[in-house]
């Protein structure tokens, strides 16, 4: 087994998930400020020294993705914070790119950014060198396809592909886990079809370009979107229809050697997000490992609860630490909603 792959079976096995705390500045004031409180590097750190210090929280969290300013912090007990997530048996992980950039040339809306590129390659191996030395073992780089009448096109799903992979390239050379992750995202009155068929085309198109650049596919995660109808769509769809199709769509066109799979929650309630999971792994009859790689779906109720009261941090830990327990019940579908009223 090589060593990445090994990593990667790490952060997803037994019951365990990927905390997604990669928030940018830019993401996390709009979170603190929907709480009053205002964002600064020592707020940011507390929030998230909660819940990286939760010992039972931890308990289903197998990485945690960090970002730029994170990694670099030290926890009020003197540890560095790629040492805490360590001390729980947790493995440190850093968003290395640098945003969803408007395409060039984009014919559909040039101002509301509708066709986006990811950009991050720029000085990417030698950043890779020094996240590695301060204990980062996995990466994230995040690609944004957005559905409408006249999108994704061709060129935009292809230089997200090839921006992936180059990405991945780079990664496994530093000796370091892709997550790879193209976001089909949920923004939109289209059905549930349209993006089984969008994500299905942004997949296959990942794993050529993947396979293109010698990317060794077991030691890589892929973090995707769920198959849902559009949040505008006026046709809603249960979990069960969600799960099949999900699944369906994986099989369909990820490769086998792919040793997990972690989801992106994208907007999805908290509860609705462990439900879906726990549908999918209901009916998981593959060898891929099924699981979570979320963020607003582990931290809404735990910033709220942290909003409300500054100082309840037991509080805010019980309700981080419900979530990710339920999400490691729904990753290997034993989760049953009567346990949420616990
Ligand atoms: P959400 O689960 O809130 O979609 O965030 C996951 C993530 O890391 C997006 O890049």
């Amino acid at each position: 087994m090589s060593e990445l792959n090994k990593i990667a079976l790490k952060i997803l096995s037994n019951r365990k998930g990927i905390l997604a705390a990669d928030e940018s500045n830019g993401t996390m004031t709009k979170r603190l400020e929907s709480i009053n409180v205002k964002s600064s590097p020592e707020n940011r750190l507390k929030f998230r020294e909660i819940l990286f210090s939760s010992e039972e929280g931890m308990k289903n969290i197998g990485g945690v993705i960090l970002y730029d300013e994170t990694i670099r912090q030290t926890a009020s007990s003197g540890k560095k914070i790629p040492e805490l997530i360590n001390s729980f048996g947790s493995v440190p992980g850093i968003k290395v790119d640098t945003g969803a950039k408007r395409m060039v040339l984009d014919p559909t809306n040039a101002l509301r950014m509708v066709e986006t590129i990811t950009e991050g390659l720029d000085d990417l191996r030698e950043r890779l060198e020094e996240y590695y030395e301060l204990g980062a073992r996995f990466t994230k780089w995040r690609a944004v396809i957005n559905i409408n009448k006249s999108c994704p096109s061709e060129l935009t799903i292809n230089a997200n592909a090839h921006a992936l992979a180059r990405y991945a390239s780079l990664v496994q050379e530093a000796k370091m886990v892709p997550i790879i992750e193209p976001e089909v995202l949920m923004n939109g009155d289209h059905n549930i079809n349209k993006c089984y068929e969008v994500t299905s085309r942004v997949l296959q198109e990942c794993y050529r370009e993947l396979k293109f650049h010698n990317v060794d596919l077991k030691g890589t995660i892929l973090k995707p979107n769920m198959i849902l109808p559009g949040d505008k769509s006026s046709n809603k769809s249960e979990a069960q229809e969600i799960a099949k199709m999900t699944l369906k769509c994986l099989k369909e066109n990820v490769p086998s050697e792919v040793p997990g799979i972690a989801f992106l929650s994208g907007g999805q309630s908290e509860i609705e997000a462990t439900q879906n999971l726990n549908e999918i792994n209901k009916i998981n009859d593959t060898n891929f490992i099924i699981s979570f790689s979320y963020g607003r779906a582990l931290q809404q109720g735990a910033l709220k609860s942290w909003g409300k009261d500054q100082k309840d941090i037991l509080n805010t830990q019980k309700i981080f630490s419900q979530r990710s327990k339920m999400n490691g019940l729904a990753s290997t579908g034993q989760w049953l909603k009567e346990l949420e009223t616990e």
